[in-house]
């Protein structure tokens, strides 16, 4: 069975009237990657610093898995937990060089003393930033700064890493090192929360994604399953070469008619007003069903088959992106996202 590292539960934090995070619960398995997404101001960071014990609570509990192997109340840890490690906010650090700053994080989280050089080198060179070591940080460009934050969250190579908003200020580049990074991780088997508004990002390395709007998680899940509470289906299909323009028409209605018993006829509008939609930009058809994952093979086997002559599939694919923009854009659309998420769950 997996083992519980956090949980998260009826935790809530407000400041005077302000409810900013409501009656959260949240569990994070050992060695899971959990993505909490959720527009500006949802309470993302507010949630992060209650398990930092940067913030206290009003009511509910942050229990965590120590070393001692047991579930236990934060509140009641006499000091910082050094099985975890933070990013939080944009760092904001000390007159100090790279070196010098993360010696000092490495010595505050009591790394072994003759292992702290080793350490701090291969972070340096893992994020391309050894030629920076003996540099002073406040110098260091947005990006640059944000990396020295990640490498000050894991220089003592804790087990659950919690990075918020890891890719604020980086380039595309340093992105990709990130996801690389993570991935890393991943392999080490440790524990990873991240906060984020970067859809794509969280969900090519998350396993399961926490909504999060108005301070309360309002869906909790992996992108296959939340797309399925609500119900959206769709694939896109990479052409060759872009589609006639004066037969778009007809070819389009022609593929309606042919895939008639696997199309979605009850879109939401505001997702799509037709289940075949083709964009002429990215040369692809968007095609949204209903049924099962098998149905997908029936598709292609019928535009690879009775198409021949207007169009050739080059990729056929399960949009992971889109597929969570839009999941993210229904919830948020509404004030009340979890019950619309419910409504559709029950149907
Ligand atoms: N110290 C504070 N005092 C008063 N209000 C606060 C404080 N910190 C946060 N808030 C409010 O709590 C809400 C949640 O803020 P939080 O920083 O957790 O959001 P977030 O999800 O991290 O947003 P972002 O995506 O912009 O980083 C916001 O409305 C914010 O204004
Ligand atoms: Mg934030």
């Amino acid at each position: 069975m997996t083992e519980t590292i956090i949980r998260l539960e009826n935790l809530t934090k407000r400041f005077g009237n302000f409810t900013a995070v409501n009656n959260l619960n949240l569990e994070v398995c050992r060695g899971e990657t959990i993505g909490l997404v959720g527009p500006n101001g949802a309470g993302k960071t507010t949630t992060i610093k209650m398990i930092a014990k940067i913030l206290r609570p009003n009511s509910g509990k942050i229990l965590i898995r120590t070393n001692t192997d047991e579930l236990q109340d934060i509140q009641k840890l006499s000091r910082t937990i050094s099985n975890m490690g933070f990013l939080i906010d944009i760092p904001n650090f000390y007159n100090m060089t790279a070196y010098q700053l993360l010696k000092y994080f490495a010595n505050l989280q009591d790394y072994p003393k003759d292992r702290i050089e080793e350490r701090i080198d291969f972070l340096l060179d893992l994020f391309n930033l050894s030629e920076w070591k003996y540099k002073n940080v406040k110098t260091f460009s947005k990006g640059m700064t944000q990396k020295i934050g990640i490498i000050q969250a894991i220089i003592h190579d804790p087990e659950f890493v919690v990075l918020d908003e890891p890719q604020t200020g980086l380039d595309p580049l340093a992105r990709i090192e990130i996801r690389k990074f993570v991935r890393e991780l991943q392999k080490q088997g440790k524990t990873i929360f991240i906060a984020s508004h970067m859809l794509h990002e969280i969900s090519e390395i998350c396993d399961k994604i926490a909504l999060i709007n108005h301070g309360e998680i309002i869906g909790f899940d992996t992108v296959d399953n939340l797309e399925g509470a609500i119900k959206i289906r769709s694939i896109d299909v990479k052409l060759l070469n872009p589609l006639n323009p004066e037969k778009l028409g007809s070819i389009i209605e022609t593929v309606t008619e042919k895939l008639d018993r696997y199309l979605d006829h009850n879109l939401d509008p505001t997702i799509s007003k037709d289940p075949v939609e083709y964009s002429t930009h990215e040369q692809e058809l968007k095609i949204f069903y209903v049924g099962k994952k098998e149905v997908r093979g029936e598709i292609l086997k019928i535009l690879v088959k009775e198409f021949e002559s207007d169009f050739t599939v080059v990729s056929f694919y399960k949009p992971k992106t889109s597929r969570l923009e839009r999941i993210y854009a229904q919830m948020m659309k509404t004030d009340n996202g979890r019950i619309e998420l419910l409504k559709k769950r029950n149907k």
